[in-house]
């Protein structure tokens, strides 16, 4: 059983502590909040809250910190508690920048302590049940994937608007679907190309469109949108055989497949209602197969799969699951996407 030292008690340090009631690997020795309300909301829910951060580093019994707190201040409260000899999952984005990120990981070689991030969106759904389709090669060759969330009532007030505290959509959301792109190949990215809006917030990116190519060719298509009160599908997948769609997190979706190339074009030209066309006519229908696409009844969204696969690590029974360095391919991806997006160009990368 080990014990945890919470840094930053808000929304998603008390998702953790939802998370956590029934896990029965670690338990929550307290919390430390620069804010005493949070501190005191803690008390409430019978944890103890320290009085400051050193007090929670200076406790021997603290085998593990959760650096849940506002972005900034990730780098610094990592190092410290690595310092103070704790083991280290820190919220996503784990950093602001790699520098800061390549800092972390001396840290973690110099003090011998295990580092991780909490990329929890690996284990989503319809993450999971696109990823299988794909890799089970249902589709053919695939060449593009398109991911996208969207929502139509702006970003949340407060520090997720403000560049000082690391806000924006990018360093939000763009750090997860990044990530779940990342995860599914070895690829280098060799090109980065972003566009940014600022919609409502001036400082900070709300909304983007990002597209990275792999050094085979595959395209990612992400888009990060606060102000689309029409959505796209979740997922959009091209592969040589056939197309896949998941419409959004309940995971309901289709693949369209080809199972006949031969019948397919005929010699007459096709009168649609905008006129003729024989590429971009409807096509023969038993030419094609339609699977239907469910929500995965055999997978574990949980945070506490991350939790598993940090103490595994930590007890030497596997491998780091979520890895600093897999961090770092994705914030330098991150990097080059603000300086796509600066520089109105496409960044040539290898990542
Ligand atoms: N993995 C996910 O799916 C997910 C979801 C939401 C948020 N997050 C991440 O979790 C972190 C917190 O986000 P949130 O939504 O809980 O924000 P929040 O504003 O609700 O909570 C942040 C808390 O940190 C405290 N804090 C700030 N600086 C501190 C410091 N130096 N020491 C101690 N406490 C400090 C604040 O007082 C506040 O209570 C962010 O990094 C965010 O990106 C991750």
């Amino acid at each position: 059983m080990f014990n945890l030292g919470i840094i930053g008690f808000g929304g998603m340090a008390n998702h953790h502590y939802d998370a956590l009631k029934s896990y029965d690997r670690l338990k929550i020795a307290g919390v430390y909040d620069v804010d005493p309300k949070r501190g005191q909301l803690a008390e409430e829910k019978g944890l103890k809250s320290y009085p400051s951060k050193e007090a929670l580093l200076a406790d021997d019994t603290i085998d593990i910190v959760l650096v849940a707190a506002t972005n900034e201040v990730h780098k610094d409260l990592s190092i410290e508690a690595m310092r103070a000899g704790k083991h280290v999952i820190c919220e996503k984005p784990v950093t602001l920048s790699s520098a800061e990120l390549e800092e972390v990981i001396a840290a973690s070689e110099q003090y011998g302590r295990i580092f991780t991030v909490d990329q929890n969106r690996r284990t989503n759904k319809d993450f999971v049940l696109m990823r299988r389709n794909v890799e089970q090669g249902l589709l053919g060759d695939v060449y593009v994937i398109e991911s996208r969330v969207e929502g139509s009532r702006g970003m949340p007030k407060g520090w997720r608007t403000m560049k000082d505290y690391g806000g924006g959509m990018m360093l939000d959301w763009g750090v997860h679907l990044i990530d779940q792109i990342m995860y599914m190949t070895n690829e280098k990215v060799v090109n980065v190309f972003c566009k940014m809006y600022s919609v409502e917030y001036s400082e900070v990116d709300d909304n983007f469109r990002l597209t990275m190519t792999f050094g085979s060719g595959l395209t990612a298509h992400i888009e990060v949108s606060t102000n689309n009160y029409i959505t796209h599908p979740r997922w959009y997948v091209l592969g040589k055989q056939g197309t896949l769609q998941i419409d959004g997190w309940e995971c309901d979706g289709k693949i369209v497949r080809c199972v006949d190339k031969e019948n397919v074009w005929v010699d007459e030209i096709i009168y649609t209602k905008a006129g003729p066309t024989k590429t971009m006519a409807p096509r023969n229908k038993n030419s094609t197969e339609e699977i239907t696409l469910s929500e995965p009844t055999d997978v574990v969204d949980n945070l506490t799969v991350v939790y598993d696969g940090f103490l595994d690590a930590i007890e030497g029974k596997a491998a780091l699951k979520i890895t600093p360095q897999q961090a770092l391919r994705v914030m330098k991806v991150m990097e080059a996407a603000f300086e796509s997006h600066q520089t109105a160009s496409a960044v040539q990368t290898s990542i």
